[in-house]
């Protein structure tokens, strides 16, 4: 059950980092925010873009069988009214009739109002699609949705990329981009958002393939979670028994994570049988199905649907990543405090740090040759401020796996020294191969 993140120390800390780093802040900052809204900052925008393009090189570059799209945030109406959103996207709401706060009515344990105890109004449901106007008329007529979710643009589409593709079934669309859902109770940083990130797969099968097609991606699903360097111990694989799941679904499986502010999902897995493409067939006029090559059979095509939250990926990645340890400080004997984002090297926003020992001109110089030379080919950052032992914690603090030091030997050997995050250890390499090991380290 999900619970409120106040007095929650991790999840403090995270945020208060992101903020101090430039992780994530506060969404329209200057004017004192908008609840539950972030905006990405350069080190956030690093780690996101890793996320998706990874995700798109595994899921989309690396099968023959999946192939991409980018679809429209505003879609015509009737593809909502087609799938049931406007009739049934809907959360159960109350309101406390007292101080008048609103709550999920399944998020409130007991029957009273979790803020100041008072009596709550019998739930209503609440429909939470983002409504807007297109064009200069606001009425009903020109009434449009924001999407809530990026699979529709995927089954809309499912016709076009079949006579364009000449795709044969098992094949899958993909796509990553925002949706929008009007939550009643938005909360715990990026966990849950009114706007947020999808990244999802649509693969049309034939029925009678859909148990090895599940499990497939159920696996897919494990490996990805592995990669991302989360324990197993905090996942764990949520059957949803057949009242709970949608009418048309035979199997649903959410992918939950141990947060700290308890269970809660972070990725879903569903088989949605062909309820999107005949509903759309039905209620657009137009023929989807598909004719086996072989036996010229028509027939609408199944679909197993992985789903992941970019957002919710980035605040995993960030709770898995954050270590803190006592460390030595210069001064002998001393200790403190050294806060790590032990990221896998591909998911760091900073792959290497380039840190001239002092400012002085000519180690300012070298140093600032060798990051014009790393840029070509990595995320480097150059950073001369303040002591080496500072920098070190900086870097250590945003993840960073290499800090390079150029020191005053730096100019005679032409070598410099690589610390890595991990270990600390530093390691002497000749600038003239440092690129070549700092790739062969990154992997
Ligand atoms: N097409 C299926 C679908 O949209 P969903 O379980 O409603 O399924 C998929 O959403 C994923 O999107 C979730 O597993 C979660 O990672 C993410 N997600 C959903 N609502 C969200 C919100 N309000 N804020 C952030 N992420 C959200």
């Amino acid at each position: 059950m999900e619970k409120n993140i106040q007095n929650n120390d991790l999840m403090n800390k995270i945020i208060s980092l992101c903020k101090r780093r430039g992780f994530i802040f506060p969404g329209s900052d200057i004017y004192g925010g908008l609840a539950n809204s972030w905006d990405y900052g350069p080190l956030g925008i690093e780690l996101k873009n890793n996320i998706k393009r990874e995700w798109w090189r595994r899921f989309v570059h690396n099968r023959p069988d999946v192939l991409g799209v980018d679809t429209a945030l505003i879609m015509n109406p009737k593809v909502w009214e087609a799938v049931g959103h406007v009739q049934h996207f809907t959360d159960p709401l109350v309101e406390c009739r007292s101080c008048h706060l609103r709550f999920r009515w399944d998020h409130v344990k007991g029957d009273k109002c979790p803020s100041c105890g008072g009596e709550l109004t019998a739930p209503r449901q609440f429909n939470m699609l983002f409504k807007t106007f297109i064009g200069p008329v606001e009425d009903q007529s020109a009434l449009a949705y924001l999407r809530p979710e990026t699979a529709q643009g995927m089954f809309v589409n499912f016709k076009n990329i079949l006579e364009t593709s000449r795709k044969r079934l098992p094949f899958g669309i993909a796509q990553v981009g925002k949706a929008f859902r009007n939550e009643i109770t938005p909360g715990n940083f990026i966990f849950r958002t009114r706007e947020f990130e999808q990244m999802e797969i649509e693969y049309f099968i034939e029925e009678k393939d859909w148990e090895t097609y599940f499990n497939h991606w159920l696996e897919e699903m494990k490996r990805w979670l592995k990669d991302l360097g989360v324990a197993g111990d905090k996942v764990h694989y949520h059957e949803i028994p057949e009242g709970d799941r949608a009418h048309y679904s035979k199997r649903t499986v959410d992918i939950e994570y141990n947060f700290p502010f308890g269970e809660s999902e972070l990725y879903g897995l569903a088989y949605r049988g062909n309820f999107d493409l005949k509903n759309h067939m039905e209620k657009s006029g137009q023929d989807l199905e598909y004719t086996d090559p072989e036996t010229g059979e028509k027939f609408l095509p199944h679909v197993i649907e992985p789903t992941w939250g970019v957002d919710r990926t980035v605040l995993v990645a960030m709770l898995e990543a954050y270590q803190e340890e006592q460390a030595p400080t210069a001064e002998e004997g001393e200790t403190d405090l050294r806060v790590m984002m032990r990221f896998p090297k591909w998911l760091a926003p900073v792959k290497v740090a380039i840190l001239p020992l002092s400012k002085k001109e000519n180690l300012s110089d070298k140093a600032r040759e060798i990051y014009a030379d790393l840029i070509k080919d990595l995320v480097c950052e150059y950073d001369e401020t303040q002591s080496i032992g500072k920098r070190y914690r900086r870097q250590d603090e945003i993840g960073t796996p290499y800090c390079v030091t150029v020191d005053f030997e730096s100019l005679e050997d032409n070598a410099v020294t690589v610390r890595d995050r991990d270990t600390m250890k530093q390691e002497r390499t000749k600038i003239g191969e440092l690129k070549r090991y700092l790739k062969d380290k990154l992997g």
